[in-house]
């Protein structure tokens, strides 16, 4: 497969990146995941300015084809020969002697990926997830899309181990989001609630769009914190995310306590959201 790195087109294998970049000594790196649907970038502008947003966060400068990188997207997937897919994007600061603050480097590194995603194929978008709701022990600053992935891939491996699809973190303010995904819930009296935006989740642009297409389709989406006792008590539960696109929440564990969910309004939220993909 064919990647993009530093302004080049290249094949994987010839690909390289210096052991002195700070994405690998310091973990210092910001990420998008953005999917194509018959080669179009579903919410393109939206990723990039959260990659935007991310990299000033970060503090890490904008790579100098930054203005240019809907363009390198589309010729990405052609390359690949990928309609239907997802497109990784990844920055980090570059190379720099190994010291905490080290003056600007030379570039920002910039890669761009491609791979194939089952979308509305996948086991989960059909059947739903088991999810095992957990402490949330990630950093503070969730509404950053960083790279330093290791809190999610060790909750994402134990709920597996445990018989599980996945996991929804929670904090003292209640439910945070999905391992890598927002959480949606709706009420025994059919309100749809999700948990407003702040430095404690990632802004997810499915998120935003099912927002938007739910009060489109004259429902009201309330934006408000949610307990853990909510959960227990909702009608459904979703998550939503680029790659998830809608699941159903199926099953819940909580504290040792189990829960089954049905998916009424969540399957008519799947087809309004498919709709919108294949717009
Ligand atoms: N993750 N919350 C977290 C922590 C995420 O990692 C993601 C996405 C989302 C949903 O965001 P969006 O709807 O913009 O994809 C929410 C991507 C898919 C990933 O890490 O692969």
């Amino acid at each position: 497969t064919v990647v993009f790195l530093n302004g080049r087109f290249i094949n994987e294998d010839e690909a390289m990146i210096s052991p002195f970049d700070r994405g690998f000594t310091f973990g210092e790196g910001v990420y998008e995941v953005c999917i194509s649907v018959g080669g179009k970038i579903i919410d393109l502008e939206e990723h990039l300015a959260r990659l935007d947003r991310s990299l000033n966060a970060a503090g890490i400068t904008l790579p100098p084809e930054r203005s240019l990188m809907p363009g390198l997207m589309h010729d990405l997937l052609e390359r690949n020969g990928i309609k239907n897919g997802f497109i990784y994007i990844q920055v980090t600061p570059g190379k720099t002697v190994r010291n905490f603050i080290a003056s600007p480097t030379e570039r920002s590194t910039l890669l761009m990926s491609t791979g194939p995603t089952p979308l509305e194929e996948s086991n989960a978008y059909k059947h739903g997830m088991r999810v095992q709701v957990i402490p949330d022990i990630r950093w503070g600053r969730r509404d950053i899309k960083t790279t330093m992935l290791m809190p999610q891939v060790m909750a994402k491996r134990a709920a597996l181990d445990a018989g599980f699809d996945d996991v929804i973190f929670y904090d003292d303010l209640g439910i945070t989001e999905g391992s890598s995904s927002n959480v949606f819930m709706v009420t025994n009296e059919g309100e749809l609630v999700t948990r407003p935006v702040s430095h404690q989740i990632l802004s997810g642009c499915t998120r935003n769009t099912v927002i938007e297409l739910t009060e489109q389709n004259g429902m009201t989406v309330t934006e408000r914190p949610i307990t853990r006792d909510d959960l227990l008590q909702a009608k459904e539960i979703f998550l939503t995310s680029s790659t998830y696109l809608v699941v159903p929440v199926v099953e819940l564990e909580l504290d040792g306590k189990s829960k089954i969910y049905s998916c009424e309004k969540t399957k008519k939220i799947q087809n309004i959201y498919m709709e919108y993909l294949n717009k």
